[in-house]
């Protein structure tokens, strides 16, 4: 597959910031049990691969980026900067790294970033008139600017998730499980207009 607009450079952006935290595999799988997805998934903040992993077990052919060099799939791709989907890629699912409530203390006053990603993953998705599911600190959901934001596109579905997630890789700095999460989910060819189902998911 190949991956059309930016060529891949190298962002030296360090392998060892303070964004980068695995996802259990549960959390995907919560996903996958209430979404179908079409076509090929890019996950273009793919870490390690925790939630590529999942996606490739279920079937899907993932497409998997990232700015730092985590030892998996493509690395020195900022997605922020890329204007188009991977060719054949119809859904971008991933677990941003800003303002979702991850472990660190930095990411708890980064709403703005948080807002700009889903926007970009928005608009991402919207070029192809594809899908979109972004896993997101449940509280995230609720605040003014987040809530206008995804009324603002054809958001499915909220999937709460009714487990805390114990994040891995952080050792001392693990987070202590004290938010729950969501998923949003945007669908383009979602007929209108649109009306969010709020599922559970454990
Ligand atoms: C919270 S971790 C999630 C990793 C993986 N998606 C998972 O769930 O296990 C966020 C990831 O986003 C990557 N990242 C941060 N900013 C990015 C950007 N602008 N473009 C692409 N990847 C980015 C980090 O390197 C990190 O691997």
């Amino acid at each position: 597959m190949m991956f059309k607009g930016r060529a891949i450079h190298n962002s030296g952006y360090d392998r060892k910031t303070n964004d980068f935290y695995a996802t259990p595999a549960w959390v995907t799988e919560a996903l996958l049990r209430h979404v179908t997805l079409r076509d090929s998934v890019w996950e273009p903040c793919c870490g390690t691969g925790a939630m590529s992993s999942v996606l490739q077990d279920n079937g899907y052919e993932v497409f998997s980026t990232d700015i730092a060099d985590h030892g998996f799939g493509t690395p020195g791709i900022d997605v922020l900067t890329c204007r188009e989907m991977p060719d054949g890629c119809r859904s971008l699912v991933t677990n941003p790294p800003y303002g979702d409530g991850g472990p660190h203390r930095a990411q708890q006053r980064s709403g703005s970033a948080m807002l700009n990603f889903v926007r970009h993953g928005m608009s991402l998705a919207e070029s192809v008139r594809g899908q979109l599911a972004l896993l997101v600190r449940f509280q995230w959901i609720a605040g003014k600017r987040a809530s206008a934001l995804l009324s603002s596109g054809p958001c499915v579905a909220v999937i709460a998730l009714t487990e805390r997630i114990t994040w891995f890789e952080m050792g001392e700095d693990t987070n202590r499980a004290q938010h729950h999460h969501a998923w949003i989910v945007f669908d383009y060819a979602s007929p209108k207009p649109v009306q969010p189902a709020l599922l559970f998911a454990e």
